[in-house]
């Protein structure tokens, strides 16, 4: 049995296109800054830096074994530092709603390294643990759950839809088939009939055969894509004029989400194109900082393969 207790290791998580949040956030002495997903505190360490020992750093993150990770880094820093524990789809509405305002925010999606390398989180198709996925472990539904009580329609559509798995319907059939008997308690168990509800030739295919049925569940059992629609309106909210927003995002889900978002701020008046003259006055919200999502350069993927499908955009409320 593994230790629960989530000591600073090998695993620790490397921060992702690190340099470019760091251009795209220009923190300068004395502003606020909010790492809404403050993991192994990789990010909010560089971000602290920036404020050169006058500012504040307000740290989010619904799993609460980062707390080591914040207390080492709150030793090491100059500056006030405060961690909130929460999923940011609420705790930033939160924070908007009590007029707290910042110069900064950064939303860095996902799961960090050691949630992925703990098998006892459950997040790994590759290695057999309990079938869990929850972010914050007190989370009322995890994987187990979702995998023994949806009906088998329901499943597909996770599959499909989250993980844009093409045998989403076989798949959902053999787990349900499987379960009557054999409720299921372990990623192993799920793996295998995977695999077996797959035909032969797509299990060599695109990378483990499980990959994106594990991606589907994880963002199902944290609500991943409903955590972002509610975050990005009030991280907008609680930015100062000035204030910079960036966020990364892993899987073109989540990218369309912000891209949409960001779009749409940026265009301001919402007038149908045949109409001469601007009548819903509304002005463009924010700037982005570029056209296209950032992606990492090949030295980055050299060194860290994990950031292979990072995205970054950025922009600057007007
Ligand atoms: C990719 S890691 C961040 C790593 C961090 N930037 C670093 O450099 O160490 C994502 C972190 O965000 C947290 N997280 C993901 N979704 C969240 C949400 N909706 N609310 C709060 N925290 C979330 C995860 O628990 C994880 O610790």
């Amino acid at each position: 049995m593994l230790p629960n207790v989530l000591l600073p290791n090998a695993t620790d998580h490397v921060p992702v296109l690190a340099n470019e949040v760091r251009e795209s956030l220009g923190v300068r002495p004395g502003e606020t800054v909010v790492d809404a997903t403050f993991g192994a505190g990789g990010h909010a360490s560089l971000l602290a830096s920036e404020l050169q020992g006058s500012g504040k750093l307000i740290a989010i993150d619904r799993d609460p074994s980062v707390a080591t990770y914040f207390e080492r880094l709150e030793k090491t820093s100059r500056v006030q530092m405060r961690l909130l524990r929460g999923d940011f789809g609420v705790v930033l509405p939160q924070l908007a709603a009590n007029g707290v305002r910042a110069d900064a925010i950064l939303l860095d999606l996902g799961v960090s390294s050691m949630q992925i390398d703990r098998p006892e989180r459950g997040f790994s198709y590759s290695v057999d643990a309990p079938l869990d996925m929850r972010m914050d472990p007190s989370a009322p539904v995890s994987a187990r759950e979702l995998v023994n009580e949806s009906d088998e329609r329901e499943l597909a559509k996770i599959f499909r839809v989250y993980g844009e798995e093409r045998y989403a319907r076989q798949i959902a059939r053999a787990i349900v088939k499987r379960r009557r008997s054999h409720p299921f308690e372990r990623t192993g168990d799920l793996v295998d009939t995977i695999k077996a509800a797959i035909p032969a030739p797509a299990r060599f295919g695109d990378g483990h055969p499980a990959k994106r049925v594990f991606q589907a569940l994880r963002i199902a059992v944290n609500d991943e894509l409903g955590s972002l629609e509610s975050a990005l309106p009030a991280a907008l909210e609680m930015l100062r004029p000035g204030g910079r927003l960036a966020v990364i995002a892993f899987h073109s889900l989540e990218d369309r989400i912000v891209k949409r978002f960001l779009r749409d701020l940026e265009r301001g008046c919402e007038c149908p194109p045949d109409f001469p003259i601007c009548v819903c006055g509304k002005e463009p919200q924010l700037r982005s900082l570029s056209r296209k999502a950032i992606r990492p350069s090949a030295q980055e993927l050299a060194t860290n393969p994990r950031a292979a499908s990072a995205r970054l955009r950025a922009g600057t409320k007007t």
